[in-house]
């Protein structure tokens, strides 16, 4: 093994995990002040993120939505857990389709890993890719919404 590629390989190695650690860094900065840091939600504010996504990731809708929501943002009444909010998700697309994935990944192991699919995939860049080339209306979002309910 050559000095060089035993260098580039423990660069991979590092990139790798500080990617599996920023997703909690990226939540922390970026999602709790609305969102909590518990992924709870405020009443007025933000819907939870904690037990509500783990099931809606299960469809390939769901996860449309999801990925979509961060990319485009949200704003109009939607429903969670019996309570209405009518706020303003801003879009995320300053982030890296990695920095999403790590994030949201975070959201679903820590806040929502009771009801995930035993088969459940992680998301991945592409999945924000594939969201990031598409136009999305909030009309259309909430409509993926409430098919993946
Ligand atoms: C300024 C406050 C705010 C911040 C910061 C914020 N959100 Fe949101 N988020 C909202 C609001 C408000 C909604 C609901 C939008 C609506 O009412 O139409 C929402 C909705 C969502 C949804 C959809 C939830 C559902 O039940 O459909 C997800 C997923 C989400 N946010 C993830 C995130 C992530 C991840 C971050 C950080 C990168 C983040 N949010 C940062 C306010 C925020």
């Amino acid at each position: 093994m050559s000095g060089r590629w035993r260098f580039g390989l423990a660069l991979m190695l590092a990139a790798g995990c500080s990617a599996a650690q920023d997703g909690k860094a990226i939540y922390e900065a970026n999602c709790a002040a609305c969102h909590q840091p518990d992924g709870a939600g405020a009443v007025g504010l933000a819907p939870p993120l904690a037990g509500t996504l783990g099931k809606r990731v299960a469809s390939p809708l769901g996860r449309q939505y999801v990925s979509a929501v961060l990319i485009a943002g949200l704003a109009g009444k939607i429903e969670s857990k019996g309570v209405v909010y009518n706020g303003m998700m801003p879009s995320w697309r300053q982030f890296s389709d990695d920095e999403l994935a790590a994030v949201i990944n975070h959201v679903l192991t820590t806040f929502n890993g009771a009801e995930l699919a035993a088969g459940h995939v992680p998301f991945a860049a592409a999945d924000f890719a594939a969201a990031r080339a598409g136009k999305t209306t909030a009309k259309e979002l909430r409509g993926w919404r409430s098919e993946s309910e």
